[in-house]
């Protein structure tokens, strides 16, 4: 835990939200994570899966700094629109996802797009932008050092990247993303997913050739 300037201390809250995901004429039922990062002032929402009413509960009547999305797969912005207008706050997307987006809401766009290396600040910290397409061509990591924590969305999985195998992914990019920018940060850092479990830099990264090997 972090002391801020304000006095209260930044945390991780995390739930967890059920739905369905559909690409390519398929649906599949899903459970997505839900991070919030901040303090009791303020906070930061990492995506937005399923359920605005549950998410708003949880932020408690903060102010929310920015919805942050990791990629725009239909799971984890089904109800960004709805968040984003009941906390009055801004939706950022990288603007390589647009086009996944553009299903969801295809008269609206996000409030900002994400640039590699941005950087959000919330409760006096500092979470930095790692654009790791892939996935996604937008997919968006979200590093925060003083928690030694990083929010992978769908890039990086507890067991090894995220799907391959629909439009618009594709397999090479995603371990290149991971090898190059996820596996140079420190081998402690906790990853939080977009789904399941959370894992450690150090915990995945020698399974790198595993994959190559099975190519998923
Ligand atoms: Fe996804």
């Amino acid at each position: 835990m972090t002391e801020t300037t304000s006095g209260s201390a930044l945390r991780i809250e995390h739930l967890e939200t059920a739905g369905t995901f559909s690409l390519d004429g398929g649906t599949w039922d899903v459970q997505n994570n839900v991070w919030i990062v901040g303090n009791d002032d303020e906070c930061i929402v990492i995506d937005a899966p399923h359920d605005a009413g549950a998410i708003v509960e949880a932020i408690n009547g903060r102010n929310v700094v920015a919805i942050l999305l990791t990629h725009a797969h239909d799971d984890h912005i089904r109800v960004v629109q709805e968040l984003s207008d009941a906390v009055r706050a801004p939706t950022h997307l990288h603007s390589s996802d647009l086009m996944l987006w553009e299903r969801v809401f295809p008269s609206i766009d996000p409030n900002h797009e994400i640039q590699d290396r941005d950087i959000f600040e919330v409760a006096g910290q500092r979470i930095k932008a790692l654009h790791t397409p892939g996935h996604s061509p937008g997919s968006t990591c979200f590093y925060l050092p003083s928690e030694g924590v990083v929010f992978t969305g769908d890039t990086l999985f507890n067991g090894g990247p995220g799907a391959t195998g629909r439009s618009f992914s594709d397999f090479e990019v995603i371990i290149e993303s991971i090898r190059d920018r996820l596996f140079e940060l420190p081998p402690e850092t906790v990853v939080h997913p977009g789904h399941g479990g959370s894992t450690t830099i150090g915990d995945e990264s020698p399974h790198l050739d595993e994959w190559l090997a099975r190519g998923e």
